[in-house]
C-alpha cells in the first residue's frame, strides 16, 4: 500500500467508526483502538502534509479561534413549527389537515421526537460538508462551519452523497452526559452553571474557539433534506427520507414511527410523554409530519408554519410546593450560596427536597418568601430550580417582601464575607473554615479524585467537628480505633446513637491506604486547585509526571500543556506558591501518597498492536532504546529490516538505506514529531 492508499483506508475505517459510535450508538471497537486509529492517521499526515485534506476526519478543529460568525442568507426560508398543548388541539391539526386535502381517509403521518437543541443547516457539495448555519431569524442565520466540524455526529464526507448540492437540517443538542459533565468542570472552576441543555447547546455554538467546542461534546439529528425537488432519485414520503439520510451516514433520531391516523400519533405522544426522562438528550415534545411530500406540497405554510407539520409539546416537568425555609451552603471555594428547602415532593422520576435559589438577587427579584408555596421545575438533570411563588396562595405572615438578607458572616466559621463589587457570589475567605474543610475533604475523597469509598458527609461532619482531620493529610493519620467510637448521629429525636462500628472503620482505613497509590492524576484533582478540573488535572499529571517537577514549573511551562490555558496556569502556580499548600504536600508525601503520574498499566491500551516499525537515523529527543520500548509498551514491534510487511519506518536525522528501501515499497514514512504524537498516551 502507498502511504496515499494507507491515508485512504485509515480515513474510510476512521468514518466508519465515528458512523458506528456518533450515529448508530453501535462501536465495534474500543474507544482505544479507535484513538489509535486516529493516532496513525495524524502520523502519516504530519509527515504529509501534502495529502491532508479538509475532510479528513482529523481536521474538524481547525487551526485557531474565529473572529467572528458572518450572516448567510438562507436559500428557503427555516420555518418554524406551530404549537398544540394536548390531545384535542391534536386532533384538531389532524382535521385541518384533513380538510385541506379534502379527504376523509386517515392521513399517514410520521412521529419523531422533537429534540431540545438549536436548528442548523448543513450544506454538502458532492458529499463534502461545506457549511453550517444557524436558523437565526429564519431567513437569515449564522455561518457556524468552524464549530459544526467539530461534532462527530456529522459527517464531513458523506456516503452514498448525490452528486451536487444539497442542503440537510436538523438539530445540534448537547447530550445529558455532556452537559452534565460541563457543569460538573464549571461548578469546579467557579463559573455560572448552564440552566439546561439547549442553552449550552446554544452558548457553544455562539463560541469562537472550536477547539473549545469540540471538548463540549455536542451532538446532531437530522431530519429534513431541502431543495433537492428536481432529484428524480429524491423519496416521495417523509419516511423515505430518513432512510436516504441515514443510508448517507447522517445521525437520523431512531424512535420515529409511521402512524396511520391520528389515534396512533396520540398513542406515541403519550408513550413518550412517559417514557422521556429514560434518553440520553432532552426531548420537549413530539413532531408530527404528514408522510406523504406531494400533501405536503399540497398543504403548503403559513409565512411562520408549515401546514403539513405541529409540534405536539409536553407537560412542563414542574410541581407545587412548599418552602420551608432558606438555607445557606458554604463551597469548597468559600462560595456562600441560598439553597431552598422544600417540603419533599414527587417529579419525574424522582423525590426533590432542595433546590437553588442562585444568589440574594435573584431571591428579590422573584420576590420568594419562606412558607410560600413555589412553583419548582426540573431542566435536565440539572438540580431542580425555583420558578416562583405562587402569590395567590400566599400565607399571611409568609416574611416580608426581599426578607431573605446575606448575613455579613460566613454561616459556619463566623468570619466576615466578602464580595468583590462586579460579583454577585459572597465567599468565606478563611481557609480552614469547617464547612470548606468539611466539602474539600468530600472533594479529595471523591470518587473522580482519590476515590476513598465510605467517607461520606457524616463521616467528614464528626470528624471534622473533633478536629480529628484539619486538612487531606491528616487522613492518613485516622485510626481504626478511634474512628470505630464515632457516634454518627447524635441520638436526636429519642434515636440510640449509632457508632460506626469496628468493620466499617477497618475498611474506611482500608480504602484510605489504598488511595496513597490514586496517582498525580487525582491527587491534582483531589487538591481542588481553583480553575483546575479534572481534565485539567489529568494533562498536568501527565506533562510533569512528577509533583516535584509540577511545583516547580513556571507560569510559562504551565501554560505550554495542552488544554491549559492562562488562567489555570496562573492559578496553579499561585496554589504552589503558598507555604500553607507546600506543607500540605509534603506533608501528604510524608504520610506515603504516591506523587508520580500513573503509568499505563500493564495490560493497558495497546493502540500499536499487530504494527511493526522499523527505526533509521537518529531521533533527537530519545535513544533507539527509548522508542522500542515506548513501541513495544504500546502493544507494537520493531523490527530491524524493511519489508512489505513494515507497517511505518520512523526516520531521524542522518537515515541509512532503510528510508530508500521504505520509498522503494511505499511504506509510510513518520519524522520524530510524527512518531512522537504516535507514542504519547
Ligand atoms: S421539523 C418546517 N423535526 O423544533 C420546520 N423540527 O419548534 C421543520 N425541532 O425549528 C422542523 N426536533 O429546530 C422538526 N424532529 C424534529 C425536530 C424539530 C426539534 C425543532 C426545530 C424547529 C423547532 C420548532
Amino acid at each position: 500500500m502507498t502511504v496515499a492508499e494507507r491515508i485512504d483506508d485509515l480515513r474510510r475505517r476512521i468514518r466508519h467508526h465515528e458512523e458506528r459510535y456518533y450515529v448508530l450508538d453501535d462501536p465495534e471497537i474500543s474507544d482505544a483502538e479507535f484513538d489509535a486509529l486516529v493516532k496513525q492517521l495524524e502520523a502519516l499526515e504530519h509527515a504529509h502534509p501534502d495529502l491532508v485534506t479538509s475532510d479528513s476526519p482529523t481536521q474538524r478543529v481547525g487551526g485557531r479561534p474565529v473572529e467572528g460568525f458572518s450572516t448567510v442568507e438562507h436559500a428557503q426560508a427555516m420555518l418554524s413549527l406551530d404549537n398544540v398543548y394536548d390531545e384535542t388541539e391534536l386532533r384538531a391539526f389532524d382535521e385541518r389537515v384533513r380538510k385541506g386535502l379534502g379527504t376523509p381517509e386517515p392521513i399517514t403521518y410520521i412521529a419523531e421526537l422533537k429534540i431540545d437543541g438549536l436548528s442548523i443547516a448543513l450544506t454538502y457539495e458532492h458529499g463534502v460538508l461545506t457549511r453550517g448555519v444557524t436558523r437565526g431569524d429564519g431567513a437569515r442565520g449564522e455561518d457556524v462551519t468552524s464549530n459544526v466540524r467539530t461534532i462527530r455526529a456529522i459527517p464531513l464526507r458523506l456516503k452514498e452523497a448525490p452528486a451536487g448540492r444539497i442542503e440537510v437540517r436538523g438539530e445540534v443538542y448537547l447530550p445529558r452526559a455532556s452537559f452534565e459533565r460541563l457543569n460538573r468542570e464549571r461548578e469546579e472552576n467557579d463559573e455560572p452553571l448552564f440552566a439546561n441543555p439547549r442553552n449550552a447547546a446554544a452558548g457553544t455554538m455562539r463560541n469562537l474557539d472550536p477547539a473549545a467546542v469540540a471538548r463540549r461534546g455536542l451532538s446532531c439529528f437530522v431530519y429534513q433534506l431541502v431543495g433537492l425537488d428536481a432529484d428524480p432519485t429524491l423519496p416521495t414520503s417523509h419516511a423515505g427520507v430518513l432512510d436516504r439520510l441515514r443510508r448517507m451516514s447522517l445521525p437520523v433520531e431512531r424512535h420515529w414511527r409511521t402512524c396511520e391516523g391520528v389515534d396512533a400519533v396520540v398513542d406515541f405522544c403519550r408513550e413518550w410523554a412517559e417514557a422521556r426522562n429514560s434518553l440520553d438528550f432532552e426531548t420537549d415534545g413530539v413532531v408530527v409530519k404528514v408522510d406523504d411530500l406531494g400533501q405536503r406540497t399540497a398543504l403548503g405554510a403559513t409565512s411562520k408554519f408549515p401546514r403539513w407539520a405541529i409540534a405536539f409539546k409536553f407537560p412542563a416537568q414542574q410541581a407545587t410546593t412548599r418552602l420551608l425555609r432558606i438555607e445557606l451552603q458554604v463551597g469548597r471555594t468559600g462560595a456562600v450560596t441560598p439553597v431552598a428547602v422544600l417540603d419533599p415532593v414527587f417529579l419525574a422520576g424522582s423525590t426533590i427536597s432542595l433546590a437553588t435559589l442562585h444568589n440574594e438577587q435573584e431571591i428579590a427579584r422573584k420576590d420568594i418568601r419562606p412558607g410560600d408555596m413555589v412553583l419548582i421545575e426540573k431542566g435536565g438533570d440539572v438540580i431542580p430550580k425555583v420558578v416562583k411563588p405562587i402569590t395567590s396562595l400566599r400565607p399571611q405572615g409568609a416574611g416580608e417582601p426581599a426578607s431573605f438578607v446575606m448575613p455579613a458572616k460566613c454561616p459556619s466559621c463566623g468570619s466576615r464575607l466578602r464580595k468583590p463589587e462586579e460579583e454577585v457570589v459572597w465567599r468565606c475567605e478563611n481557609t480552614s473554615c469547617p464547612a470548606r474543610v468539611r466539602r474539600s475533604l468530600l472533594h479529595f475523597a471523591g470518587r473522580r479524585a482519590m476515590d476513598i469509598e465510605g467517607l461520606g458527609d457524616a463521616l467528614v461532619e464528626q470528624i471534622v467537628a473533633r478536629e480529628m482531620v484539619r486538612d487531606f493529610a491528616d487522613l492518613y493519620r485516622l485510626e481504626t480505633d478511634a474512628l470505630a467510637a464515632l457516634e454518627l448521629e447524635s441520638g436526636k429525636d429519642g434515636q440510640k446513637p449509632r457508632r460506626l462500628g469496628a468493620k466499617v472503620a477497618a475498611k474506611l482505613v482500608e480504602q484510605i491506604e489504598r488511595s496513597r497509590q490514586a496517582g498525580l492524576e487525582r491527587l491534582v484533582f483531589g487538591l481542588g486547585i481553583r480553575h483546575v478540573g479534572e481534565r485539567g488535572a489529568q494533562a498536568l499529571a501527565r506533562a510533569f509526571e512528577s509533583m516535584a517537577s509540577l511545583m516547580a514549573a513556571d507560569v510559562e511551562a504551565l501554560q505550554a500543556v495542552p488544554d491549559v490555558g492562562p488562567v489555570v496556569a496562573q492559578s496553579v502556580r499561585r496554589f504552589f506558591d503558598e507555604p500553607r499548600n507546600r506543607r500540605l504536600v509534603e506533608r501528604l508525601a510524608g504520610a506515603g501518597v504516591a506523587m508520580e503520574a500513573t503509568q499505563p498499566a500493564a495490560g493497558g491500551p495497546q493502540p500499536l498492536a499487530g504494527r511493526t516499525f522499523v527505526l533509521t537515523g537518529t531521533l533527537s529527543s530519545m535513544t533507539r532504546e527509548e522508542a522500542q520500548a515506548a513501541i513495544e509498551r504500546l502493544g507494537g514491534k520493531v523490527s530491524s529490516s524493511v519489508s512489505r510487511k513494515t507497517s511505518y519506518v520512523v526516520v531521524g536525522a542522518e537515515p541509512g538505506s532503510k528510508l530508500e528501501k521504505a520509498r522503494a515499497l511505499q511504506v509510510p514514512t513518520l519524522d520524530e514529531d510524527a512518531f512522537k504524537r504516535l507514542i504519547i498516551t
